[in-house]
This record gives C-alpha cells, structure tokens and sequence, in this order.
C-alpha cells in the first residue's frame, strides 16, 4: 500500500493531475475521453459477445464481426486507458484507498486478458453462423464480467 500511496502523491503533483484537480473544466474533459475510451471499448466487446451467444448479428459470421471491429475495440481501450489514468492523477492517493477502484482495477486487467483469449479463440469458434456452446458461455462470461466492472466503477464515488 505504501508504495501506491507514494505512486500516488508523485501522480498528483505532475502537472496533468494538477490541471485536473484544480481546473473548473479539466475533469469533465478528462471524464469525457475516458467515457468516449470506454464507450468503444465495452460497446464494441458486448457486440462481439451477443454475436457469439447467437443473440445478435447472426448474418454475419462472429470472426467476421470481431475482425471488422478490432481496431475500434483496441482503439477505445487506448482512450479509455488515457483518459482513466488522467482521471486517477487528480486524486491518485484517495482512489488507492477506494473499495470499489480497488475491485475496479485487477477486474479491469483481468477483463482485457480474458478478451484477449476470446480475440484468439474467435477464428476458431466463429466461422460457421452457429458458435459452439463453449463460444455462447465465453461470450456470456466476458458480458458479466464487464457488467461488474462498469458497476464497479459507478461505486467509486460512493467510497
Ligand atoms: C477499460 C476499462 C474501464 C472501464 C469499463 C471503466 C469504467 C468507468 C466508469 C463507468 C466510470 C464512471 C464512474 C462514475 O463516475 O460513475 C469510470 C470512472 C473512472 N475510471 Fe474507469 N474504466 C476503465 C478503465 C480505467 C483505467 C485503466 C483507469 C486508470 C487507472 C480508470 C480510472 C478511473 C477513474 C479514476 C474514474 C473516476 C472515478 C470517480 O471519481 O468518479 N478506469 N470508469
């Protein structure tokens, strides 16, 4: 803990925790980058899920879908990542001591490993219009787990 705190304190006094501290209109900016991030990021992974549960976009085959919307996944998950880690230098050493960022966070590194599998794993499940049920439970899985994580981010104000 003493050494996030320490992360912490030298995140807030760099000049962009600063500017998002201090400044009127810095947070809401930042807050809308990270909004924009994630918006692509978990909009674009909950197409790709619905698709392999066989809820969704059954034209089209799941390793279609998932190859036409990889750059806007990855892309999202750079804003995302940006704007987050913006957000967090504000106030670093509160969010360190934050229940519900400290769920947020090893969910979300445990969120993009697991998208990663199912990113590898979806040329192989997604060719044929039906996905096997081992595609349908990855795909409800990963729409869980981001569920949880988004409810656990919309916590954090409340710690
Ligand atoms: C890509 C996956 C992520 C998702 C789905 C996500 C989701 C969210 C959501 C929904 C909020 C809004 C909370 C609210 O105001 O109601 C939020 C806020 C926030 N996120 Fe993320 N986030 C992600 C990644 C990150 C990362 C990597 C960081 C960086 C350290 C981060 C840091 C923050 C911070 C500091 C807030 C502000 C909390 C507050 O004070 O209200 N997030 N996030």
């Amino acid at each position: 803990m003493q050494t996030l705190l320490s992360l912490g304190q030298w995140l807030e006094s760099t000049s962009f925790g600063t500017f998002v501290r201090n400044t009127l209109w810095g947070y809401p900016y930042v807050q809308l980058i990270h909004f924009t991030g994630l918006s692509l990021w978990v909009g674009t992974i909950a197409a790709v899920d619905l698709r392999l549960m066989g809820l969704a976009g059954r034209r089209h085959s799941a390793a279609e879908l998932a190859d036409q919307l990889l750059p806007w996944t990855w892309t999202g998950l750079g804003i995302a990542v940006l704007g987050g880690i913006l957000l967090f230098s504000g106030i670093a050493t509160s969010y360190v001591q934050n229940a519900a960022f400290q769920v947020k966070f090893p969910l979300v590194l445990l969120g993009i490993a697991y998208h990663v599998v199912i990113q590898r794993k979806v040329g192989k499940w997604g060719q044929s219009l039906v996905t096997p049920p081992v595609a349908k439970l990855a795909g409800f899985t990963e729409f869980v787990l981001w569920f949880a994580i988004v409810t656990a981010a919309v916590y954090i104000p409340n710690y």
